[in-house]
């Protein structure tokens, strides 16, 4: 078991879970996510126990097949939302559905001092997201906080929080993990160290420490060999190696697989020889393969299949000719990508991650592989690379996914996709026409994720200028208000197109290289204007449609501000900026248009595919 003391999250869905943990780890506590039918053994050691929210009802007693175990466990409990429902029940209490709705903020007003609630005052914001609601509570149970829905007393939602200091079960119908409880964070303080009586011992030093020794123990005299994309997580990865067991005995691969931002690898193999890790450093040019591998391909998730196995199948040749198969493979895993490959009955959405293909999972349990961030979220692997001295500017760069442009460089067989368009068009003209806008649906499909699910609809572009709140505005009216579309973008082109069409296009080197320039020009223009820094992550993508008849491609920048890539706001560029982009990127050849998303996530997701 854990060295550190150590709550366990349970994750009964929708995002909450990852959220929590992170909270209860910003606290040095350590947090574990556990699964809801994990057996009851997998739970011993923990010092508490924390229920996230879910998607589920509690009222109509769905997913109520969990490790219910749990509950005979002489540690404290806290439930949020659905779990805070199923607690309230599990003790003898009463789960409705539509007895008081909330959405947004509320004023907990709280019934009494009690722990939970030690240093806060007595009305508290907090967030609240629910359909069912608990109406009563069994023997032993009180109620500590309740939220008023209406004017007066008798509107209130009673049992917003409740407790039961004898069976040390405690419950929130709020989420006290997101920032609108705006005190959320002292509250699983004081339920976590105070209650829990955990010791703050999980420290990024501490961290770092462990995982040196461990390393050293796994890897005894032998060597190990990582491929280094120049991401964030293999490269504080290869720092670590590097210190844990000598640059000696530690072989760097970087693939260039074609799908690389303009002069990327250079950059990354400069940075890891500067980082004192390059004395093996291994380079390979692999694009040949990769670009013959997609040739034809136009399908998001057929593109995204073809690149994972590509990069199995280059990395296996390139360790057969340095004549290193032998060695143990490290990687630069995290936390979430451990768990959503996972997979669980609740993650609809989960992809599979490339660290966790079938090759590498034999690896795994043939006890050669070595991952030394598997317990981190992103944001801790970058206070650790801050440990290690890593480079500002090298730990907050700009996530970039693993497949590369190869997500960006979206492909089409040319052929137009109007479903729907005879219903959607005039509804989409009438929203945009009440902000003064025009619009255009594209005959295109872009991915979305609409509850938790994921959605493959139409885009819209709206033209005209209206200040961007007002922008903003008309674009979430027309995704709400019309069905069947889950993004809007704003024309940039110097007039609004009245017809588009689909250009028949597949990834080749030649369209890699037009948004390669175009990327650079827009990363290029954020850094100038000090925005690289407040933004979260800004994709290019060049989408094969053509615009009144030009024959060329249409360019969309999407700058987004976000925390972890699960929920998303579009970012607004200066005018001065947008003046620039509209200049360098619409001379490009190749290049008749230009646009900025202006979506949120939901209903769109980051990436167009
Ligand atoms: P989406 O598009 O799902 O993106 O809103 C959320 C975050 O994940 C990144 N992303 C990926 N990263 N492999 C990765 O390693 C992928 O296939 C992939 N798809 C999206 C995306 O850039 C964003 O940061």
């Amino acid at each position: 078991m854990n060295r550190h003391d150590t709550i366990a999250v349970v994750d009964f869905g929708g995002q909450y879970a990852h959220l929590i943990a992170t909270k209860v780890r910003r606290l040095r506590v350590l947090a574990e996510i556990r699964q809801p039918e994990d057996p009851i053994e997998m739970f011993a050691g923990y010092k508490g126990i924390i229920l996230s929210g879910s998607p589920s009802f509690s009222s109509f007693g769905e997913d109520s097949g969990y490790t219910k175990a749990i509950y005979g466990l002489d540690i404290p409990i806290l439930g949020f939302c659905f779990g805070h429902q199923e607690i309230a029940k599990h003790y003898g209490g009463e789960v409705v559905h539509e007895a008081g709705r909330e959405w947004g903020r509320a004023s907990l007003h709280v019934v009494r001092q009690h722990r939970l609630f030690e240093g806060l005052a007595p009305v508290e914001q907090v967030f609240m997201s629910h359909y069912d609601s608990v109406v009563s509570v069994g023997e032993g149970f009180e109620e500590l906080g309740y939220t008023l829905l209406g004017e007066s007393e008798g509107d209130g939602h009673r049992y917003a929080a409740i407790g039961s200091d004898k069976y040390r079960r405690y419950g929130f119908q709020f989420h006290p993990e997101v920032d609108d409880t705006v005190h959320g964070h002292e509250m699983i303080a004081n339920f976590v160290l105070g209650i829990c009586g955990c010791r703050p011992s999980w420290t990024m030093d501490r961290y770092l420490e462990e995982q040196v020794e461990r390393v050293r123990a796994q890897v005894g005299d032998r060597s190990v060999f990582l491929l280094a994309s120049g991401g964030v997580d293999s490269t504080v990865a290869a720092k670590l190696f590097g210190l844990a067991i000598g640059p000696d005995r530690l072989h760097l691969l970087h693939v260039d697989n074609g799908l690389m931002r303009k002069g990327e690898s250079r950059k990354v193999l400069e940075t890891l020889r500067t980082l004192g890790v390059g004395e093996h450093l291994h380079f390979v040019d692999a694009s040949d393969t990769f670009l013959d591998a997609l040739r034809g391909a136009t399908e998001p998730e057929q593109k995204r299949q073809i690149i994972g196995d590509t990069f199995v199948e280059v990395f296996e040749r390139e360790a057969r000719r340095l004549g290193i198969e032998g060695h143990l493979l490290g990687q630069g895993t995290i936390y979430p990508d451990t768990i959503e490959t996972g997979g669980t009955k609740r993650s609809d959405t989960i992809k599979t991650h490339h660290n966790r293909v079938p090759v590498i999972e034999r690896m795994i349990e043939a006890g050669r592989v070595v991952e030394p961030l598997a317990e981190l979220y992103k944001v801790e692997v970058r206070e650790l690379g801050e440990q290690l001295d890593i480079p500002r500017e090298m730990i907050w760069r700009h996530p970039f996914p693993g497949p590369g442009l190869g997500v960006r460089l979206l492909c089409s067989k040319g052929v137009e996709d109007r479903e729907g368009f005879t219903e959607i068009e005039p509804q989409v003209a009438a929203v945009a026409g009440r902000y003064g806008l025009s619009a255009l649906v594209l005959p295109i499909r872009s991915v979305g994720v609409k509850a938790d699910l994921r959605s493959y609809e139409h885009p819209v572009m709206v033209g005209g200028e209206v200040g961007w709140d007002r922008l903003v505005e008309a674009c979430g009216m027309v995704w709400k208000q019309v069905a069947g579309l889950n993004r809007c973008i704003w024309n940039l082109g110097p007039t609004m197109p009245r017809a588009a069409r689909p250009l028949a296009a597949s990834m080749t080197r030649e369209r890699l290289d037009l948004l390669r320039e175009a990327d650079a020009i827009v990363m290029d223009g954020l850094r100038r204007h000090g925005l690289y820094d407040r933004i979260w992550q800004c994709p290019t993508v060049l989408v094969p449609l053509e615009l009144d008849g030009a024959g060329r491609e249409l360019v969309i920048v999407r700058p987004i501000h976000s925390e972890r890539g699960m929920t998303a706001t579009p970012a607004a560029l200066p005018a001065a900026l947008i003046a620039e982009l509209r200049q360098a990127v619409l001379a490009l050849p190749g290049v008749s248009g230009l646009a900025l998303d202006i979506t949120s996530k939901p209903p769109g997701t980051i990436e167009w595919e």
